[in-house]
């Protein structure tokens, strides 16, 4: 086991994507300076993805103009094309994500291209964004299984990793798009990944629509991994992906961490409160389980009091 592990804190993009009540701007800078104020060392804010495409995202310009890189905390956000990091760079940005799915139709319904369509933009995209130093990420989809085609052979999603990793990526995320994984299951993918990439290189996104993404996460830190997503209150999933509400919740990824005696910088107590804060914002409970650090008490009632 490592001694520490990375979070990865994807709600206000992830989670904000796929929410169907529309924060305004305002309300996203709250949540994500209450999430910075939690010791978290990673935030995806936004993306810049076209508005036509994800409405609730509109305001990444100005949403990313207004977080300040305070307290230790990398501020980063997704790009799916070209135009993406033009905007991004015009904001100030500088860590950038990218995206590829390992099934062709979930790219195709996510890009509006096919893979090696996308590989090819993505090999500009990211270069350009080497060339003004910025740090970039490269995401995995539909790793663990696609809504539309099933299985999905981890050989194309290597391929697809390792082409990023050529890139320049500083990290490749495997997505379990829509929290199918199983244990068994990670463990075969993470054993083709590691024969061929170093476990510092990797994170694991695992969204959790049949609670296996905690039961992952153990397995890919047994075999060496020591990053992975999460989102706050497990807000979230994926707009085109049918059926995959719910990343991960950061709060219970922290506690089981911290229950185990691994350190993560985070201040679950502070987290917790920024768990309730989005549900205050959004209007509606979120999956997250750890709710109230209370012995004894697992949830508090809903909806919470006002702030
Ligand atoms: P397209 O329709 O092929 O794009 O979509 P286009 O180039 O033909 O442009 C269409 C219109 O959008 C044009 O406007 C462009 O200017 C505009 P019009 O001329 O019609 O007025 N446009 C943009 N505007 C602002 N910013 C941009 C931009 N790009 C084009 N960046 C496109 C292609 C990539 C734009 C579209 O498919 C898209 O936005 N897709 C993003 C979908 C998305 O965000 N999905 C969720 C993120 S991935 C995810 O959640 C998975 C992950 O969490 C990991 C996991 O869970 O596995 C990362
Ligand atoms: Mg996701």
């Amino acid at each position: 086991m490592p001694g520490a592990v990375t979070i990865h804190e994807v709600g206000p993009r992830d989670g904000l994507q796929n929410e169907p009540t529309v924060l305004d701007t305002p309300a996203k800078l709250r949540l994500i300076e209450a999430l910075a104020g939690t010791g978290l060392g990673r935030i995806e804010v936004t993306s810049f993805v076209s508005p036509k495409w994800i409405p609730a995202l509109a305001d990444a310009d100005e949403v990313a103009r207004h977080v300040q890189a305070a307290r230790g905390v990398a501020f980063s956000a997704l790009v799916p094309n070209a135009r993406g990091l033009e905007r991004a760079l015009s904001a100030g940005v500088s860590e950038v994500a990218v995206v590829v799915s390992a099934s062709e139709t979930h790219n195709r319904r996510n890009l509006n291209k096919t893979t090696g369509e996308t590989m090819s933009h993505l090999g500009e995209i990211v270069a350009h964004a080497l060339a003004h130093s910025m740090r970039v990420r490269g995401y995995v989809s539909t790793v663990w299984g696609c809504p539309y085609e099933g299985e999905v052979d981890p050989r194309r999603a290597l391929g697809l990793a390792r082409e990023l990793a050529d890139m320049g990526v500083h990290e490749i995320s495997l997505g379990d798009t829509i929290g199918v994984g199983t244990v068994s299951q990670t463990r075969s993918i993470l054993e083709m990944f590691l024969a061929e990439l170093e476990p510092g290189r990797l994170a694991l996104h695992m969204h959790d629509t049949r609670g296996t993404a905690l039961a992952n996460v153990l397995q890919g830190l047994e075999m060496g991994i020591t990053t992975f997503d999460a989102s706050v209150g497990g807000l979230g999933g994926c707009p085109y992906a049918p059926g995959a509400p719910g990343n991960l919740a950061t709060e219970d990824l922290v506690h089981m961490l911290h229950g185990m005696g691994l350190e993560t910088g985070v201040d679950l107590s502070r987290l917790v409160d920024a768990a309730r804060l989005a549900e205050s914002l959004v209007g509606h409970e979120l999956p997250g389980k750890v709710h109230d650090l209370t012995p004894g008490r697992a949830r508090s009632q809903w909806p919470p009091a006002a702030r």
